[in-house]
């Protein structure tokens, strides 16, 4: 086992064939699944457990044109920071990263589905998490690798793998993030059904989409720069930010308005597919109340009620306007019971 990936050898009782489902065996170079025998290269320290999704009509196609557009442009790149200091520094802006690093203890075992450059697993893997960070896009995750390898992060192993299709036993993480991921596939429900599977019961899902309404305004611009040529591009907060860099604001530009693919969904939907899943809902960002802001001191895993579908309607009307600010974004967190 020596030369593995430290990481990988330690929790090998994890792993899974993506085929078959099997155990897997690690040894230096690659990983063997112990039932069909296939095998599984590790490179660059990113083991390529990526298998093709093949059972729902339509999602290959899909799945291959995201997996391009993602190769070309790595979202969302690391040209910003160069320390731990600058990305934990950056993280701790948002609140909701800030919020999880204060609030999931040492010794929390993540999985993130669809990590992209994986700045969010990388971070959380600073307090001595143990975190395991995939995605299908191998650009993305050389980069996240490289940042951690550099920066000697041990608590954090990238993979290639595709979250139709995982690479884990069931019920292993405490936590399983995916954040602006599902909604990109063809069938959101399914994949969060795949990914829903891999939290342990008491554990929790953090599942974060674009919304119906939220959306409307980032559309609105997505429109404007078709007919004016890609002009005018400082409607977009991001793109008018003289903070951020340019490499940063194209892969912006490209995930935002150039996507292949783009699903939105409703408060009302999660909580569905959390009944559907055996999970019950702990809270999502905005709140589902209307006049509750989160702020810093909540604790983000403290169950709360969803509301009413009119408290719900009261507030998705108004992330029409908070669209401006977040493109759109929102987050539900829900508790295997
Ligand atoms: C918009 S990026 C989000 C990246 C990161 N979660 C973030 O919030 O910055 C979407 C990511 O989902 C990944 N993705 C899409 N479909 C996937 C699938 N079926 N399996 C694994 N990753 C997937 C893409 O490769 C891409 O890196």
């Amino acid at each position: 086992m020596s030369g593995a990936p430290d990481l990988l050898a330690r929790h090998a009782e994890i792993l899974r064939c993506p085929g078959c489902r099997g155990g897997i065996e690690v040894s230096a170079a690659s990983l063997a699944c112990q039932e069909c025998g296939h095998r599984f290269e590790i490179e660059g320290g990113v083991p390529r457990l990526f298998w093709p999704d093949g059972e729902i009509v339509g999602q290959q196609a899909l799945t291959d044109t995201v997996k391009s557009f993602y190769e070309q442009t790595p979202f969302p790149d690391y040209n910003d920071f160069d320390s731990v200091a600058t990305l934990a520094e950056r993280a701790r802006e948002g609140i909701f990263p800030r919020m999880l690093d204060e609030q999931l203890p040492p010794g929390t075992r993540i999985l993130e589905c669809g990590c992209g450059t994986g700045q969010l697993s990388n971070f959380l893997s600073i307090a001595s998490r143990t975190v395991f960070a995939t995605d299908m896009c191998v650009n993305s995750l050389r980069l996240g690798e490289q940042f951690a390898r550099d920066h000697d992060l041990r608590n954090i192993q990238f993979a290639q793998m595709n979250l139709f299709r995982p690479a884990f036993e069931y019920e292993s993480f405490d936590l399983v993030i995916c954040n602006g991921v599902l909604m990109t596939t063809v069938d959101p429900l399914a994949g969060f059904r795949s990914i829903a599977r891999l939290v342990k019961p008491g554990g929790y899902v953090l599942i974060g989409l674009y919304h119906r309404y939220g959306r409307l305004v980032t559309d609105l611009r997505r429109l404007v720069f078709r007919f004016s040529g890609d002009r005018l591009q400082w409607l977009d907060p991001v793109l008018r930010d003289r903070n951020v860099s340019a490499a940063r604001k194209r892969a912006w530009f490209a995930d935002q308005y150039k996507h292949p693919h783009e699903m939105k969904h409703t408060i009302g939907q999660m909580l569905h597919w959390l009944d559907d899943t055996g999970f019950r809902f702990v809270k999502s960002i905005p709140r589902s109340r209307p006049f509750r802001e989160i702020s810093a001191a909540d604790d983000l895993f403290r169950p709360e009620a969803p509301g009413n579908a009119f408290e719900r309607l009261i507030v998705e009307l108004g992330m029409i306007v908070r669209g401006r600010r977040d493109n759109g974004f929102f987050t539900v967190i829900g508790q295997k019971t």
